[in-house]
C-alpha cells in the first residue's frame, strides 16, 4: 500500500473516494473494514469539520470561492438527507466526499485538499466529544445538587455510620451525602480537565507528516471553536491518549457511582431509606418485592466503564507510529463509556433526590452495637486519662453483653483503674457521650458529621457547584457560538 499521501490531498482535487474504489472496491473484507455505521456518532461533525476546512481553503485561496461555495450547498444538502442515506463508503469522510462529488462533480473533490481521514477523523471525534463530555459533567452536577439537598434536609438527621460494614461511629445522614458530594466534585474536574486536551485541534496535520500547502490551521482551530492547535502533525493525527483519559475519568466517576449505589442499596435493605417507586423494580414471581434495581444497575456501569478503560488501552498500548487502522476501533470505547456513564450518573441522582430518608429507624440504629464507644473514650482521655487506657476502659465495657452500656463503663473502669468512674469524669458528661446525637454534635471538627460542620460543608459544596456550572456553561456557550459564526462564514459562500 502506497499509503494516504499518494492518493489523497492532491493537488488537482482528485477524489481519493474515488480512486481508492477503483482499486479497493470491497473483497469479502469490505464490511469489516468500514466504520460508517458506527460513524453516524460523528456525521454532523464531520460536515462541521468539512465547512471549517473548507472556509480556510478559500482565504487561503487554495480553493476557488465559487467552487467553495458549491461544496458548502452540497454539505449542507447531504445533512438534510442524514447519515442514513449517505452513499456507500468506507467510513463518512469517504461517504460525504463522494456524496459531494455526486451532487457537483470533480469539483467536489478538491474538498481533500491538504488534509487526509487521519487528521480528519481525529478532529471529527474530538468535535463530538467535547458535547459529550459537556453533558456528562452536567450529569455530575446534577448529582452532586441531589446530594446537597439531601445533605441541607438531613444535617441533623442522626444514622449510624460503618466501617467494615460494622456499626462503628454515628453520623449525620447530611456528612454521609456530603461524603459523595466532595468525591464527585473531583469527578467533574477530571472531566473538566480532560476537556482541555480534547479541545485542541488535530486538523492540518493531514496524514501526519503535513501539507506543501499553505493552510492556516489556527483558523480551521477557530472556526471549530477549538482552544488551540496539536502542533506536531504526526501528534495531532495519529494520538489518542484524550480518549484514554476521557475514558478513565469516566471510569473513575463510575466507580464513584458504583460505592454511592451499594451504600444505599444496604441503607434499602436495612429499612434506612425508601427508594421511589421510579427507581425500583419488582419481581414478576414474589408480589411483595421492591428492588433497587437501577441501583444495581448504576453499581454494574462501573464494570462496564473499566472494561472499556482496559479495551482502549490495549488496543493503543505499543502502537507504532504514525495513523494505524487499529484507532478505527479505538473510538467506540470511549462512546460507550460516555454513554453508560452518563446514564448511569443521572439514574443515581434521580435515585438519591427522590429517596425517603426513615429518621426513626436511623436514629434508633444510630446507637447500635455500642457506636458511641469512641467518644466515651474521647470523654476519658479529655479528663486526663491516655487515651491507650481509656480505651481499654470502653473496650472491656463493650465486651459485656448489656443493654445499659453506662453501668458496664462503671464497672470496666472500677476493674480497670481501681477506682469509681467519677473520680475521672462527671457522670452526666459519660450519658450524653452515650447518646448518638450528643455524640455527633461533639464531633464538629472540620468536615466532621455534627450538624454544624455539616452546615459549613455546604456551603462550600454549593460554591464549588456555582464555579463549576459557571465552568461548564462557559464551554458550552462557546461552543454553540462557534458553531454560529462558522453558519455566518459559509453564507458567505451560498
Ligand atoms: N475510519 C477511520 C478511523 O476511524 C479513518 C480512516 C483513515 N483511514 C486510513 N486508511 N488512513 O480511524
Amino acid at each position: 500500500m502506497t499509503g494516504e499521501n499518494a492518493d489523497g490531498g492532491n493537488a488537482d482535487g482528485t477524489s481519493e473516494g474515488v480512486v481508492r474504489r477503483d482499486r479497493f472496491s470491497g473483497g469479502p473484507a469490505r464490511s469489516f473494514l468500514s466504520s460508517l455505521e458506527a460513524d453516524a456518532r460523528i456525521f454532523e461533525a464531520d460536515l462541521e469539520v468539512d465547512r471549517a476546512h473548507v472556509v480556510m481553503l478559500a482565504e487561503c485561496e487554495i480553493v476557488e470561492s465559487d467552487v467553495a461555495g458549491k461544496i458548502l450547498t452540497a454539505l449542507d444538502a447531504i445533512e438534510v438527507e442524514g447519515h442514513e442515506n449517505l452513499p456507500d463508503g468506507e467510513d463518512v469522510h469517504e461517504a460525504i466526499e463522494t456524496a459531494v462529488i455526486e451532487q457537483i462533480g470533480p469539483d467536489g473533490g478538491k474538498m481533500h485538499t491538504a488534509r487526509s481521514r487521519n487528521d480528519e477523523v481525529a478532529t471529527c471525534i474530538r468535535y463530538r466529544l467535547r458535547e459529550d463530555v459537556l453533558s456528562a459533567i452536567e450529569t455530575t452536577l446534577a448529582l452532586r445538587e441531589a446530594l446537597l439537598e439531601v445533605a441541607d434536609e438531613h444535617a441533623e438527621t442522626t444514622m449510624p455510620g460503618y466501617t467494615h460494614l460494622q456499626p462503628a461511629q454515628p453520623i449525620t445522614v447530611g456528612h454521609w451525602a456530603l461524603s459523595y458530594e466532595n468525591a464527585v466534585r473531583r469527578d467533574t474536574a477530571r472531566l473538566l480537565d480532560a476537556y482541555g486536551r480534547i479541545n485542541q485541534s488535530p486538523l492540518g496535520g493531514a496524514a501526519f507528516a503535513g501539507t506543501t500547502f499553505d493552510i492556516d490551521r489556527e483558523r480551521t482551530a477557530d472556526l471549530l471553536g477549538f482552544d488551540s492547535v496539536l502542533e506536531n502533525s504526526m501528534d495531532a493525527s495519529s494520538s489518542r491518549d484524550f480518549l484514554l483519559e476521557t475514558t478513565q475519568a469516566l471510569s473513575t466517576l463510575a466507580t464513584t457511582l458504583s460505592g454511592l449505589a451499594e451504600d444505599v442499596i444496604i441503607f434499602a435493605n436495612r429499612g434506612f431509606v425508601d427508594l421511589s417507586d421510579d427507581y425500583s423494580s419488582t419481581s414478576s414471581i414474589m408480589p411483595q418485592k421492591k428492588n433497587p434495581d437501577t441501583l444495581e444497575l448504576v453499581r454494574a456501569v462501573a464494570g462496564d466503564a473499566a472494561g472499556e478503560v482496559q479495551g482502549l488501552t490495549t488496543t493503543l498500548k505499543g502502537l507504532p507510529r504514525a495513523y494505524n487502522r487499529d484507532l478505527q476501533r479505538a473510538t467506540p470505547h470511549a462512546w460507550e463509556a460516555v454513554d453508560a456513564v452518563r446514564e448511569a450518573t443521572e439514574v443515581a441522582a434521580g435515585a438519591v433526590s427522590t429517596a425517603d430518608w426513615n429518621e426513626a429507624e436511623l436514629a434508633d440504629e444510630a446507637g447500635a452495637g455500642f457506636s458511641t464507644a469512641t467518644g466515651v473514650a474521647d470523654l476519658l482521655a479529655e479528663n486526663g486519662l491516655p487515651f491507650r487506657t481509656a480505651h481499654e476502659v470502653v473496650a472491656r465495657a463493650a465486651e459485656v453483653d448489656t443493654d445499659d452500656e453506662f453501668e458496664a463503663i462503671e464497672a470496666a473502669a472500677a476493674e480497670v483503674l481501681g477506682e469509681p468512674l467519677e473520680s475521672y469524669v462527671d457522670p452526666a458528661a459519660v450519658e450524653a457521650a452515650l447518646d448518638p446525637a450528643e455524640s455527633v454534635a461533639s464531633r464538629d471538627s472540620q468536615g466532621g458529621p455534627a450538624p454544624s460542620a455539616v452546615r459549613d460543608q455546604l456551603e462550600s459544596g454549593r460554591q464549588a457547584l456555582k464555579v463549576d456550572r459557571t465552568d461548564r456553561d462557559a464551554l458550552e456557550d462557546r461552543l454553540s457560538s462557534a458553531h454560529a459564526s462558522l453558519r455566518q462564514e459559509v453564507g458567505e459562500y451560498v
